[in-house]
């Protein structure tokens, strides 16, 4: 009997993981077939998506980090009812490029609003539902800093004004995450080639389809 299986990405800005999904998804594809439902938030769901347009959105720069907070847990409750619990009853395997961390990192303590506090409002929008595994790519915050310039081609969102101290701040919790999640959380060194870290990436997804009963 095959069960559900529910994996995340993470991490800051430039650590890379978007090539690293690419680069993952022809093997998962490969592997698991129909069963693969990839995703991201906002996941192209109406709703979620107007609210990142408005999250993100240069245009607000009045907006209270709360106010972000908010939304981008609101975002992620409908998705998580529209794609990934619809999924996970179908016992799919489902791989989403961010979740709840991203938040906790990012507004609990990128913008300072309570590494708890955050955690608490995104368990209300998820109904407690955590990934089973949780792929973190880690980047010292100066690296990270350099390729996010160095590689820009999408529009400068709101949230990368910050740079360099608000880095910081979101790898330091990410970093702190990881410590206290050891069974979910894996940690990758972002700093090594794509090809090296999709391998690295493909091992530890494999050990949690055997430990889990997926396939
Ligand atoms: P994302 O679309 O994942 O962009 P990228 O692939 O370039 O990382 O995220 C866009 C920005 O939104 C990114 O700076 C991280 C931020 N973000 C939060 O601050 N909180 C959240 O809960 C999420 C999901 C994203």
């Amino acid at each position: 009997m095959k069960n559900s299986f529910f994996m995340s990405i993470e991490g800051p800005d430039g650590a890379g993981k978007t090539t690293l999904i690419n680069l993952l998804l022809p093997h998962l594809e490969e592997k698991l077939g129909d069963d693969l439902v990839s995703t991201r938030e906002p996941g192209g769901v109406r709703i979620s998506e107007k609210i990142r347009d408005l999250v993100l959105g240069v245009e607000y720069p009045e907006m209270d980090g709360r106010t972000e907070a908010l939304l981008f847990a609101a975002a992620r409750s409908q998705h998580l009812v529209e794609v990934i619990l619809p999924a996970l009853k179908e016992n799919k395997f489902v791989l989403s490029d961010r979740f709840v961390d991203s938040s906790i990192a990012y507004q609990g303590a990128g913008r300072e609003l309570g590494v708890k506090e955050v955690a608490d409002i995104n368990k209300f929008a998820t109904r407690n539902i955590e990934p089973d595994f949780t792929i973190y790519l880690d980047i010292p915050s100066e690296i990270g800093i350099q390729r996010i310039m160095a590689n820009r081609t999408d529009e400068v969102n709101r949230l990368d004004k910050d740079a360099l101290n608000f880095h910081i701040k979101v790898r330091s919790a990410y970093l702190k995450l990881a410590e206290d999640n050891p069974t979910r959380i894996f940690t990758l060194d972002a700093t090594k080639t794509p090809e090296v870290l999709t391998q690295e990436a493909l091992e530890l997804i494999n050990k949690q389809l055997e430990k889990g009963d997926y396939l």
